[in-house]
């Protein structure tokens, strides 16, 4: 029987990276001594430089990978981390992908030791700890990596509300790490609260590398673009260095707005799918600046009409406020290893200046 590889109009790229990649593969060749977390802005690609890697190494060495993308389970009570983290096998049961040994179903277990994690007679943390010793006697590398960890942020371990999951969890995290050596673990966030919640613990900080993944380099954008049979498998169209140009000057390098402008092309010209973007993201603006406090919002996203970014130490408590809420909503990015706040990608940061002078 053959495969037919099903055939779109447009495929989803996969540009450079080569850096960050050499930067995880470094990393996983050292001795396990530290928690490393990614960072950076919602769609910069870190979900997809983290797969890519995985596929990568995977079929190069032995490595045993748990992934767990928090952003695709439901997590916040206890019992929804102990489903998400473990998976019963039922006997003779073999669900692993062979082929890159990833395995996305986490800590296997059988179901005496689940009903006895669930009654609490079993301490979740010590079996992951078990499975790992296993792992290095075989002479296997195990490494454990959490997408979007924050999503357990508010998770109590206990009914009375004493104990925050996440900070067991980082515990178990050092002890894995810088104190038995047993796994590699890799974390990702976009949450820029979050990571600096874990960047101004003095203990983390000193037990963690922060790596921070970001949108793509302009030259690396026009590659794309200029070449967009090669990577996207686009017949239909190309693009010149001046199309190239006003498609950097609209999104920037967020891969996934690209994208958007790329399947736009299809039916419209550019400079109308150009402009019908930066309005969508000004009618954003719009949408989330109508409230109580918008002058003082009005005021804050003001200051990036001719700055790129806007530092912590710049602002006072009740603006922080405003900033805090606006990070949550995406408007902008909070970097924590920088201490700043960036308008989230090139798009709205062309939808702020669009919002203070329509007519530009
Ligand atoms: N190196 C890359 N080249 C081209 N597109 C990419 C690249 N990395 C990610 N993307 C695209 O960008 C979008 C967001 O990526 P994702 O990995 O989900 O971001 P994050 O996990 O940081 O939120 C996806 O549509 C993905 O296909
Ligand atoms: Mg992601």
């Amino acid at each position: 029987m053959t495969n037919k590889k099903a055939e779109y109009r447009k495929d989803v790229a996969f540009i450079n990276r080569q850096k960050e990649l050499a930067f995880l593969e470094e990393y996983i060749s050292d001795r396990p001594e530290s928690i490393l977390f990614l960072h950076g802005p919602k769609s910069s690609g870190k979900t997809t430089l983290l797969y890519k890697f995985l596929e990568q190494v995977g079929k190069k060495q032995d490595l045993n990978v748990k992934f767990l993308n928090l952003r695709e389970t439901f997590t916040n009570v206890y019992e929804d981390f102990l489903k998400t983290f473990f998976e019963v096998q039922k006997e003779g049961e073999k669900k692993e992908n062979l082929e890159t040994n990833i395995n996305v179903g986490f800590f296997k277990i059988n179901s005496t030791v689940e009903k006895k994690i669930l009654e609490k007679r079993a301490d979740p943390f010590k079996v992951m700890k078990a499975e790992f010793l296993k792992l290095n006697k075989k002479g296997v590398k195990p490494i454990l990596v959490i997408d979007e960890l924050q999503a357990l942020d508010k998770v109590y371990i206990d009914n009375d509300k004493e104990r925050l999951l996440i900070i067991a969890l980082f515990n178990f995290f050092v002890a894995m790490t810088k104190e038995s050596h047993l796994a590699h673990i890799i974390i990702s966030s976009s949450d820029g609260y979050f990571i600096n919640q874990v960047f101004t613990d003095s203990r983390l900080k000193k037990t963690a590398i922060f790596y921070k993944i970001d949108y793509l380099r302009k030259e690396d954008v026009t590659e794309w673009l200029l070449n967009l049979e090669k990577y996207s498998k686009i017949k239909a169209y190309k693009l010149s260095t001046n199309d190239v140009e006003k498609i950097w000057d609209t999104v920037g390098g967020s891969m996934w707005e690209i994208q958007d402008i790329l399947s736009g092309l299809f039916n419209k010209a550019l400079d109308q799918v150009t402009s019908l973007y930066i309005k969508k993201i000004r009618n954003m603006i719009v949408d989330y600046v109508v409230k109580p406090g918008k002058m003082e919002i009005e005021k804050l996203l003001r200051h990036f009409i001719d700055h790129d970014e806007l530092s912590k130490a710049q602002i006072d408590p009740e603006e922080e406020k405003l900033l805090r809420d606006m990070v949550r909503q995406n408007i902008l990015y909070y970097d924590p290893t920088e201490a700043k706040y960036y308008p989230q990608g090139r798009s709205f940061h062309n939808g702020i200046r669009v919002y203070f002078s329509p007519e530009s």
